[in-house]
C-alpha cells in the first residue's frame, strides 16, 4: 500500500467565468494524515479536493504530489481516489460491477477482485446488494457503493467529500469509526470534507478551516478548539457555537488587563492588551454559570437534551443569543427570567478589532501559585 504526501503551493482557482474561489492556498499533508477540510457551504473546499484529483485545472500555484510536481498529470496517474458530494455510480452496472470497474480496468484477475469487492462489501454492510442497481438504492446505501468504489482502488491518497452525509445517525457513526478504522489499517492518506463537528474533532489528525476560498487555520482539533487564531475559527468549529460579546479593556497589569461589560460587570483576564481598545470576548456555553451575580441576562428559551440543556439568553450588547451549557438534572431556568451569569476567566478568548485572537499570557496568576516554591 502506498501512501503519498501532498504540498500545495500558493494554489488559486478562478473559474471560466471570472469568478475567484480559492486564494493562494499554501498546506502540507503528510504521508498517512488524516486530514479534515471544513468551512461554510460555497468556500471552496470541493473544488480544492477537485484540484487535487484532476477534475479541475489549477489557475495558478502548485500541487506536489510526493515529489512530483502533478498540476498537468491525468488524474488516473495521480494514485488518488475520490469519492463524491454527489456519488456518481454508473447507472447500468451493479453495485458489483461498479465496484469492480476500475480493478478491471487495471487488468486484476477475477479472483483478486472478487476478493477486494467482497472485502469492501464485508466493511461497508453492502453484501446483500451487490446484484441491484443503483436506482434500487437508497441514497446512504449509494454513498457506500461510491466509498467502496475508492477502496478497492486501495489508492495513496483518499479524497472523501462529505461521504457519510446521506446517512442517518446510527449508520453515521458507524461508518465513522469504520472509516477511522480503515485509515489505520490501510495508512493511507485521506482528505475529508465534512460539516459535521463530531466528525471534524474525532476523525483528522488536523483540521484546516477555510473560508472563502482562503485557510484560516490549520492545526489539530484541540488545538483549534481550545485556541483559535481568529474569531472566525473559534466560532466555526463547536456546538454550540462559541458565545461573543463586546467589551472594551482597561487596567493593563503585568498579570492580565481587565475587560468592562455590559451592566458594569468586570473581568480579570490573563491577556496582555491596550487599556482602552474594544474587544470581543469569545467564552463556550460549557464555561458559563448562572449565579447570583455576574453579568446581568436574561432567559429566552431552554432547550432540553435529555443529557444537557442549553438555556439561550439575551445579555445586553450581544448581538446574539449566549448559550449557556446546564446538565440534564439541574433545575431548569425559568424563561423570562432576570439572573446573572459567571464566565470562567480561565476559558475565556479575546479578539481585537481585527478578529485575531490577543495572545495569552504564558503564565496566568493561577497557573503561577500552583507550581512549587
Ligand atoms: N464551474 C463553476 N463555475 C463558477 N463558479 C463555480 C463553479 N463551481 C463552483 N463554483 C463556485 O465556487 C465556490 C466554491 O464552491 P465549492 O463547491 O468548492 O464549495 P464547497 O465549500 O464545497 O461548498 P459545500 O459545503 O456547499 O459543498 C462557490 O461559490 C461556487 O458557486
Ligand atoms: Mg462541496
Amino acid at each position: 500500500m502506498s501512501r503519498l504526501k501532498l504540498k500545495l503551493k500558493q494554489i488559486s482557482k478562478v473559474f471560466d467565468d471570472g469568478n475567484a474561489v480559492i486564494h493562494d492556498v499554501d498546506l502540507d499533508i503528510a504521508d498517512g494524515e488524516f486530514m479534515v477540510f471544513v468551512g461554510p457551504s460555497g468556500c471552496g473546499k470541493s473544488t480544492m479536493m477537485r484540484m487535487i484529483a484532476g477534475l479541475e485545472d489549477i489557475t495558478a500555484g502548485e500541487l506536489w504530489i510526493d515529489d512530483a510536481l502533478s498540476n498537468h498529470v491525468p488524474p488516473a496517474k495521480r494514485g488518488v481516489a475520490m469519492v463524491f458530494q454527489s456519488y456518481a455510480l454508473y447507472p447500468h452496472m451493479t453495485v458489483r460491477e461498479n465496484m469492480a470497474f476500475s480493478l478491471k480496468l487495471a487488468g486484476k484477475s477475477k479472483a483478486e477482485v472478487d476478493a477486494a469487492v467482497r472485502r469492501a462489501a464485508l466493511t461497508l454492510q453492502i453484501e446483500h446488494l451487490l446484484d441491484r442497481k443503483p436506482k434500487a438504492l437508497s441514497g446512504g446505501q449509494r454513498q457506500r457503493v461510491a466509498i467502496g468504489r475508492a477502496i478497492v482502488r486501495k489508492p495513496g491518497v483518499f479524497l472523501f467529500d462529505e461521504p457519510l452525509s446521506n446517512l442517518d445517525a446510527a449508520l453515521r457513526v458507524q461508518m465513522r469509526i469504520e472509516l477511522a478504522r480503515l485509515h489505520k489499517e490501510l495508512g493511507s492518506t485521506m482528505i475529508y470534507v465534512t460539516h459535521d463537528q463530531v466528525e471534524a474533532m474525532t476523525m483528522g489528525d488536523r483540521i484546516a478551516v477555510f473560508n472563502a476560498g482562503r485557510i484560516e487555520q490549520v492545526g489539530t482539533p484541540l488545538q483549534l478548539y481550545n485556541q483559535p487564531a481568529n474569531r472566525f475559527v473559534a466560532g466555526f468549529l463547536g456546538s454550540p457555537k462559541m458565545n461573543f460579546l463586546p467589551g472594551r479593556l482597561s487596567h493593563n497589569t503585568p498579570d492580565g488587563v481587565q475587560v468592562d461589560m455590559a451592566g458594569g460587570y468586570s473581568l480579570k483576564l490573563p491577556f496582555h492588551g491596550q487599556n482602552g481598545d474594544s474587544v470581543t470576548l469569545g467564552v463556550r456555553a460549557e464555561h458559563l454559570r448562572f449565579a447570583d451575580s455576574g453579568l446581568p441576562a436574561t432567559v429566552q428559551l431552554v432547550e432540553h437534551l435529555g443529557d444537557t440543556q442549553i438555556a439561550y439568553a439575551l445579555v445586553e450588547g450581544a448581538s446574539e443569543h449566549i448559550a449557556v451549557k446546564l446538565a440534564g438534572h439541574e433545575a431548569e431556568p425559568e424563561a423570562g427570567s432576570a439572573s446573572f451569569l459567571q464566565l470562567d476567566p480561565a476559558y475565556c478568548h479575546l479578539f481585537d478589532g481585527q478578529e485575531r485572537a490577543l495572545p495569552r499570557l504564558q503564565a496566568t496568576p493561577a497557573a503561577r501559585e500552583a507550581l512549587p516554591a
